[in-house]
């Protein structure tokens, strides 16, 4: 018995990576699989089906399913395929996981806008497409009557929820697709659907260039390897997980628990304030320092 047996999953960017890790992990827990990666570079130029067809060839020599897509997830019309190809090819869809994401880092003052546009668009705007066609389906679904039992798994980023210089667009998406998690949970329970979403730590070509302890060889547990991510997304995606509209931070051996923002204290007068008013009221603020350290 597999813990995802009989489930269909989608799983973007599942070509390399994180993503490839998830893909053979919930094939041999017994899911069928949507392979989708556009197989561009890191930074998202071009395309190559290579990444995504390889991985769909590694699931089936261990007698798995899979299908490939090579779609860009931003894509309008080419989320709806995506979403469609595991409904037309499996017959359904039960797990969306929205994994695949560039990067084009930069200090503010110096970041072109193409280079704020592509982030935000693959991340952000590739998290919406295919989760928007997924949902109108099962909300189709649970509306006809039939039982809705469907997870979605986004992936979120450190760099954003705890704030990394040199990447706002990045982490402006990330962070972004935490609140998104969070909304598209409340609006979906109703059909049956439930949402989170992953913050991952793991050495891949994304992080390989930026060095530190992910790229640190160890002996023993190899805490930077992306296969450590997948059992928690697989976790997620069960039919029988309780969770639901929440955020983890996950590296190694590790699962940390997020709260979202949360209102901490307050200034409060029974009138419009002055400006010298709320100076005495709100100058205590200027020495707080969040705890924003990654733990790891
Ligand atoms: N590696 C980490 O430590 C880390 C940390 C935080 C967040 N993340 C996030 O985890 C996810 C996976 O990253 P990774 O480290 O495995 O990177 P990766 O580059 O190894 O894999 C990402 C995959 O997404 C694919 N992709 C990119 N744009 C696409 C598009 N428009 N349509 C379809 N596929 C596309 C790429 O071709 C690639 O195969 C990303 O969202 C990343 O931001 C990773």
């Amino acid at each position: 018995m597999g813990a995802l047996d009989g489930r269909i999953a989608v799983i973007t960017g599942a070509g390399r990576g994180i993503g490839r890790e998830h893909a053979l992990l919930f094939a041999k827990e017994g899911a069928k699989i949507v392979v989708n990666d556009l197989g561009g570079a890191a930074d998202g130029e071009g395309a190559d089906a290579t990444p995504a067809q390889q991985v769909v060839n590694e699931i089936k020599a261990l007698g798995g399913e899979a299908v490939a897509n090579y779609d860009d997830i931003a894509d309008w019309e080419g989320g709806q395929r995506l979403i469609n190809t595991a409904i037309e090819t499996f017959g359904d869809i039960h797990v969306l996981v929205n994994n695949a994401g560039i990067l084009r880092d930069r200090v503010i003052a110096n970041m072109t806008a193409e280079e704020w546009d592509a982030v935000i668009r693959v991340h952000l705007r590739g998290h919406f497409v295919p989760t928007r066609w997924a949902a109108a389906y099962w909300r189709e679904q649970a509306k006809s009557g039939k039982t809705v039992n469907a997870s979605i798994i986004n992936t979120s980023s450190t760099s954003g929820l705890l704030s990394n210089p040199g990447q706002s667009n990045y982490g402006a998406a990330k962070t972004g697709i935490a609140t998104f998690t969070e909304i598209i949970d409340k609006e979906l329970r109703k059909y049956g659907v439930r949402a989170n979403a992953i913050a991952p730590a793991a050495l891949t070509r994304l992080t390989a260039p930026l060095g530190g302890r992910l790229s640190e060889k160890p002996e023993g547990f190899d805490k930077g390897d992306p296969g450590n991510i997948s059992p928690m997304v697989a976790y997620l995606a069960m039919a029988d997980c309780p969770i639901h509209g929440k955020a983890f931070f996950v590296y190694g051996g590790e699962v940390h628990l997020f709260q979202p923002y949360t209102i901490v204290d307050k200034v409060a007068v029974d009138h419009r304030w002055s400006v010298s008013e709320l100076k005495a009221a709100a100058d205590k603020w200027g020495d707080i320092e969040w705890n924003q350290s990654i733990p790891m």
